[in-house]
């Protein structure tokens, strides 16, 4: 069960009663996003490219998306989204976030109308991004591709400590390319090792709002 919950800056989560957590910082889900994600992630991945792959760990809500769709049409980067859920919330709920205010109406339409098939196949969005969001557990999920950036967005060690174990992170970590970029809004000594341990350069960076820091690393 999921309820909408206010954060800090005026923008929406939700809190996932079965996990005991919230799906964003309760000191703001859209400066977290931006911060974390679009900032210290996709921009900094970006600066010398015109097209990027993303993979995605939880996709939720779709406001790491939304915003990285925002900031790729706006700078002409094409995108390529990929995002593992395990437990897809529905079209209705994610509208009831609100987003739909934090980016062009054009973009948001294009997302929640294929949102349901995104969960089905790869769907183009716009001229400039394809989404497709396996319904799947990040362990489960098996593919060839290798990724630019890698946004790790799963609840925290706290909740779900099997999302940050060393063969949890090894394995995302073969999805991605020689000199790809892993970003997430943690940072723990055992994520900075396992990381380190599969060939990751480390950065610590200032977290969001609530956060002292947050982690980069690049392969
Ligand atoms: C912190 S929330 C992600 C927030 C999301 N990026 C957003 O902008 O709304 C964590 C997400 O991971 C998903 N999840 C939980 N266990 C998972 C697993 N084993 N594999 C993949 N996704 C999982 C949850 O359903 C949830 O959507």
């Amino acid at each position: 069960m999921n309820t909408i919950t206010l954060t800090a800056d005026g923008s929406n989560t939700l809190y996932n009663e079965t996990i005991g957590e919230h799906y964003h910082s309760k000191h703001g889900a859209l400066q977290e996003s931006k911060h974390v994600f679009i900032d210290a992630g996709l921009k900094f991945a970006t600066t010398d490219k015109s097209a990027i792959s993303i993979l995605e760990v939880g996709f939720g809500t779709g406001l790491n998306f939304i915003l990285s769709l925002d900031y790729c049409t706006n700078n002409a980067i094409k995108l390529d989204y990929t995002s593992i859920e395990a437990f897809p919330l529905t079209a209705e709920l994610i509208a009831q976030t609100a987003y739909n205010q934090y980016v062009p109406a054009t973009i948001w339409d294009s997302f929640i109308n294929n949102y349901d098939q995104a969960l089905k196949q790869k769907q183009p969005i716009s001229d400039y991004c394809n989404l497709e969001i396996p319904h799947i557990t990040l362990s489960a999920f098996a593919t060839k591709e290798q990724f630019d950036l890698i946004y790790y967005d799963a609840f925290s060690v706290q909740h779900q400590p099997e999302m940050w174990s060393d063969e949890t992170i090894a394995h995302v970590c073969t999805f991605i390319k020689p000199g790809g970029v892993f970003v997430t809004y943690a940072i723990t000594g055992k994520l900075k090792r396992a990381l380190k341990a599969n060939g990751f350069t480390i950065e610590k960076l200032p977290g969001a709002p609530g956060k002292r820091e947050m982690l980069r690393a690049i392969k």
